[in-house]
């Protein structure tokens, strides 16, 4: 008996050991490592500048204590009641439950309100952190090609007389930087009776006015069962909120495990998410407008987003791209699988309010050769 319990941990070990192994004979050995922030930023998803320029400053004497607790004990606070009320005038919605983090709030939102009876049919794109709420929730899913209506409305028929049907889907994709068409989507939704979750990480801070989003410029935030916003990407901080009728987020605060098992926030936390949406961003929001429209007028694409993907046509040449990059003092990765399918690895470029009109000059230079 004991002699298999010593066996188990090394052919646990060698499991472990051979599948860090393939990792690295495919290349896609992931590493943590320091990076030297790169001179000129076409990576980070600090849109608009907010986190590299300190934009929100906190007050002299300012006193914040740690957090304390899970927002039920003792971690809740008059800052991060105050930010939820906030949060959900500005992003027009009847309520808000602040989350940690995005990767929270989307496994928690998922997995709590979609149960094992019902259907779930989501694009094909949509964010890992979906993903795994979409696994936890033991709903059964089905996969829509990327953005086709066509297909989604094949499988809306294929499941309309299912009592709970939720569409998930990104109002702009993370990878490939490309818009749902919202309009259409939250239109069949209507008419199949189905309830549409939006992932609204990339576009808030950025689009709709004042960066409200995508869903409220397209008008159809009342009508999306919910939404969820970060405050992690335009917004240059941590956290996020999903912004939905009052007895969603009841039911959220009684039942949602990656909400109610966690410490809170600290109040430092709502309170600086509270004075990033009071502050006028519109300047920012132009001048990075304005560089996405410089980079794709030079490069002809016709996607209007922060996010420009470059897919590899042959992977060494992009190495040697990433390499040359780096030479002018750009950093970059090549975005591989199995964070993409292998068809679809590629640049992952990202464009903020602060390049200059020299940076993305630099940044052509090398990369035109490849169009
Ligand atoms: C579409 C999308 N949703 C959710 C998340 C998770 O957000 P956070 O980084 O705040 O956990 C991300 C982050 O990469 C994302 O791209």
């Amino acid at each position: 008996m004991q002699k298999e319990d010593s066996f188990l941990p090394d052919l646990l070990c060698l499991k472990l050991k051979e599948k860090l192994h393939i990792r690295k004979e495919e290349g896609n050995y992931r590493q943590i490592q320091l990076q030297k922030t790169s001179k000129i930023d076409f990576f980070t998803n600090d849109y608009l500048g907010v986190s590299k320029n300190d934009l929100i400053k906190l007050p002299k004497k300012s006193n914040f204590k740690g957090s304390t607790g899970s927002r039920l004990l003792s971690g809740n606070s008059k800052e991060a009641l105050s930010c939820e009320k906030k949060v959900a005038q500005f992003f027009l919605a009847e309520s808000s439950l602040i989350f940690n983090s995005g990767y929270d709030a989307n496994i928690g939102l998922i997995s709590t309100i979609i149960g094992r009876e019902d259907i779930i049919i989501y694009d094909e794109k949509i964010h890992a952190s979906l993903r795994d709420g979409i696994v936890l929730s033991r709903g059964k899913s089905y996969s829509f090609s990327h953005n086709d209506l066509m297909d989604l409305q094949k499988k809306l028929d294929k499941f309309s007389t299912i009592k709970n049907v939720y569409v998930i889907i990104e109002s702009l994709y993370s990878m490939d930087g490309e818009r749902a068409p919202l309009k259409d989507i939250s239109n069949l939704c209507e008419k199949f009776r189905t309830k549409l979750i939006v992932d609204e990480a990339h576009s808030v801070g950025i689009f709709g006015e004042n960066g409200k989003g995508l869903c409220v410029e397209n008008n159809i935030h009342k009508k999306v069962f919910a939404r969820i916003i970060t405050f992690s990407k335009a917004y240059g901080f941590i956290g996020a909120a999903v912004l939905a009728k009052e007895e969603v987020i009841q039911f959220l605060i009684n039942f949602c495990r990656s909400f109610i098992y966690t410490t809170a926030l600290p109040p430092l936390a709502y309170y600086k998410i509270e004075k990033i949406l009071k502050k006028d961003l519109s300047r920012e929001r132009n001048a990075l407008i304005k560089n996405i429209q410089y980079y794709t007028d030079c490069v002809n694409s016709a996607q209007i987003g922060p996010i420009q993907f470059i897919k590899c046509s042959e992977f060494m040449h992009f190495e040697e791209i990433v390499r040359k990059l780096k030479k002018v003092k750009i950093f970059q990765k090549i975005i591989k699988y199995p964070t993409v399918p292998k068809s679809e690895e590629g640049i992952r470029l990202t464009f903020h309010s602060f390049n200059t009109k020299k940076e993305i000059e630099i940044l052509l230079s090398i990369l035109n050769p490849v169009k």
